[in-house]
């Protein structure tokens, strides 16, 4: 079962987050990031680059693999998810741009830009710490349902709630792409570990599912059942639909302080 955490708000999860992602450099100056877009994870990064700034953190040699990216944007397109990476990630927080890999969601090499990013992966030791959203319908990454659990990088082409909630980054919906480059749940099960953020009312249901449902490639999040360490970290109102909630509170205020998260 994954762990799962109850926080007051975004901001008291991402001290939270930060805290392990420290941890985690201290032990591993070198340590492999997973990195989600949207805008569940963005203040876990900013409280990771405040750590970093007022601790003096040597971050030159952290690398980072982000989950996912849009496939066909025009190089530099501000919406890119390798913009939006250069523009909360690493330039906050000081990494090496070199060592921060995104998939490559260019039409020209998009064949075997999946199966690139997986050796590029492997070669880098695997990811330490893997950071999640978790999409209303059930996606992490840009897994729509229906993705094979034992799916790796490729292409997937993003069903219309998710170009929906998109939308809100783009001019207009139609200029949503189509299809993205994207993890698989395979490649993300091969983290060390796992940790999904969620926040609000319109992710309980998506919480509920992926944490206390069948695993079923029908709720890619659910995925995470299968995983040996997995932390959920929510707010209330997207933990409201969690049967076992009282369970996980009992748990979190029990645990042994050593173990983190
Ligand atoms: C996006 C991303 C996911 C993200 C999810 C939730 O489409 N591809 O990685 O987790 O949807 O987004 P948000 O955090 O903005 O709610």
């Amino acid at each position: 079962m994954a762990e799962v955490v109850v926080v007051e708000d975004e901001r008291a999860a991402g001290e939270l987050v930060a805290g392990s992602i420290v941890s985690l450099i201290r032990q591993k100056p070198d340590a492999v990031l997973g990195l989600a877009t949207g805008s569940t994870p963005l203040a876990s990064y900013r409280a990771l680059a405040a750590r970093i700034g007022a601790e003096s953190i040597d971050v030159r040699g952290v690398r980072g693999f982000a989950l996912d990216e849009y496939v066909g944007l025009p190089d530099g397109h501000p919406e890119s998810y390798r913009a939006v990476i250069t523009r909360e990630v690493v330039e906050p927080l000081g990494l090496t741009p070199e060592l921060v890999r995104v998939p490559n969601g260019d039409p020209a090499t998009i064949e075997h830009a999946g199966a690139d990013y997986e050796a590029a992966i492997t070669a880098a030791g695997g990811v330490d710490l893997q950071i999640l959203g978790i999409g209303r319908t059930g996606h992490i990454g840009f897994n729509e349902p229906g993705s094979s659990l034992a799916s790796l990088t490729r292409v997937k082409t993003l069903t219309e709630p998710t170009r929906v909630d998109n939308a809100r980054f783009f001019d207009s919906p139609e200029d949503v792409p189509m299809h993205c480059i994207t993890q698989g749940i395979g490649t993300i099960l091969r983290a060390r570990h796992l940790v999904l953020l969620a926040f609000g009312d319109a992710k309980a249901e998506a919480v509920a599912a992926a944490v206390e449902g069948g695993v079923s490639a029908s709720q890619p999040g659910s995925a995470i059942q299968l995983h040996p360490h997995a932390t959920v970290i929510v707010d209330e109102a997207a933990a409201s639909r969690l049967a076992n909630l009282e369970y996980y509170r009992h748990a979190w205020a029990n645990k042994p302080a050593w173990q983190g998260i």
